[in-house]
């Protein structure tokens, strides 16, 4: 069974990587893919979060990474997936995730969404919140892999405070 976990990624944070690591257990095949959410405007391009991923995810065989502009839906019939993985942490995901599993079950019947919880450290861990934390120079350590602790850094540069840190 061929599952795609799409988001922003932007960027990639440890409860993402717990999810992949969760799905690529129970799918055959897990494709991570960065879709564009036109609510949001991203820090880091397709092709950097792109890396970000196939480096942090190298070496699990039933992982792939791709993006795709488009319909989720188009790109999981393109992708002969029938499952969309999503991750809900707390109950304030739940409303919008919800919202989103409606409108591609209106738009392909076939498609299944299934939600996956993250691992007990992750429940509040958002890339939102990650980006905010690193641009006022707070330590985002734990929270995201070192290689994208990195980027953060050159990206948004280093605060006195997260040198301190
Ligand atoms: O990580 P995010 O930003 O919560 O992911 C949202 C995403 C990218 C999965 C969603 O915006 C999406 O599916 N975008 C592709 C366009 C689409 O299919 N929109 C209709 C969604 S019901």
């Amino acid at each position: 069974m061929i599952a795609i976990y799409p988001g922003s990624f932007d960027p990639l944070t440890n409860g993402h990587l717990d999810l992949i690591e969760r799905g690529a257990r129970i799918f055959d095949e897990l494709v991570v893919a960065i879709l564009h959410n036109p609510g949001k405007t991203p820090l880091f391009s397709v092709e950097e979060r792109l890396e970000m991923l196939r480096e942090c995810t190298v070496g699990r065989t039933n992982v792939r990474v791709e993006s795709f502009e488009g319909l989720l839906v188009d790109y999981a019939r393109q992708s002969k997936a029938q499952v969309v993985l999503r991750g809900v942490r707390a109950v304030s995901d739940y409303e919008y995730e919800l919202q989103m599993a409606w409108m591609n079950r209106q738009l392909d019947s076939t498609l299944e969404t299934v939600f996956m919880m993250p691992a007990g450290a992750y429940p509040y861990l958002s890339s939102k919140l990650v980006r905010e934390i690193a641009s006022l120079g707070g330590a985002i350590s734990g929270m995201v892999p070192p290689s994208v602790e990195e980027r953060l850094r050159v990206r948004l540069g280093a605060s006195p405070l997260a040198q301190k840190k």
